[in-house]
């Protein structure tokens, strides 16, 4: 693993516990949920049923929605490059008595067997960090025919106005629009904001077919403790979408 990945990892295991004694209860109280707004899953209806389902929760953190879907009868595994994070997801699958298999390892070269899953799921998870390139024909190969990927990212929008100067969420453009934009972030990592098209191309080159873009609105109620898109901006501008993307039959790739 080189350069941003291995940023990332360092990263995380880093910024791991002060992450989760930020963020932790609030997800914890809405694990079944997306994004920095906590939006319900039975409100936005990207998952369907998970019941008897192989889920891989990809760039898991503390796995607060792989518990929440092993929960509902999903058999989950947690995957992130993270063993920090990893720990956290460990406790909490302790202390919620529920068998959760994690593995460490970077998203983009998983140690599972081709078509091991019926649907990877990440909220903010490894989509965001990594190269499309490598991880949408990761994710192929490990679904089965038919299995769905839904990822949460972050906008172009919302980083397209950011203004990295006085780090405040602006009305204007503030960076050149980029087809395939990797923003630098912090401690050497990389945020991915590749534009609708860029995905939709890659996705549909990977044996995708993209049945949905949910773009998330801030709830009128909304509160957050993140530092990403305030709650006036994000009522009036999506800061996060949610990819839905079916993995087509081997048999017509
Ligand atoms: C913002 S957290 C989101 C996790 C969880 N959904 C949450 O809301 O806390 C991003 C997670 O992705 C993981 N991650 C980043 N790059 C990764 C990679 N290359 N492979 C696997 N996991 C990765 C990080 O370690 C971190 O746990």
């Amino acid at each position: 693993m080189t350069g941003p990945e291995a940023a990332n990892r360092a990263f995380w295991d880093a910024d791991a516990d002060d992450y989760q004694a930020t963020y932790g209860a609030t997800l914890a109280a809405a694990p079944e949920a997306w994004g920095i707004w906590r939006i319900p899953e039975a409100t936005v209806g990207a998952l369907g049923p998970v019941t008897g389902l192989d889920v891989l929760e990809y760039g898991c953190g503390a796995a607060q929605l792989g518990l929440a879907l092993a929960a509902r009868g999903a058999r989950v595994t947690g995957l992130d490059l993270s063993v920090a994070q990893l720990g956290h997801a460990r406790r909490a699958a302790a202390a919620a008595r529920q068998p959760l298999p994690l593995v460490a390892a970077t998203a983009t070269a998983t140690p599972f067997a081709d078509a091991s899953f019926d649907l990877v799921v990440c909220d903010h998870g490894a989509m965001s960090f990594c190269d499309p390139e490598r991880t949408v024909p990761e994710c192929a190969r490990l679904l089965r025919d038919g299995g769905r990927l839904v990822f949460s990212t972050g906008t172009q929008l919302c980083y397209l106005t950011w203004d990295a100067t006085t780090g405040r969420q602006t009305r204007k453009l503030r960076a050149h629009w980029q087809p395939r934009w990797v923003v630098a972030a912090d401690g050497g990592t990389v945020d991915v904001v590749w534009s609708h098209g860029e995905w939709i191309r890659a996705l549909t080159a990977h044996a995708f077919t993209v049945d949905d873009l949910v773009e998330l609105l801030a709830p009128p109620d909304a509160r957050s403790t993140h530092d990403f898109a305030p709650a006036a901006w994000a009522q009036r501008w999506p800061a996060e979408e949610i990819w839905c993307a079916t993995r087509r039959p081997r048999s017509a790739t």
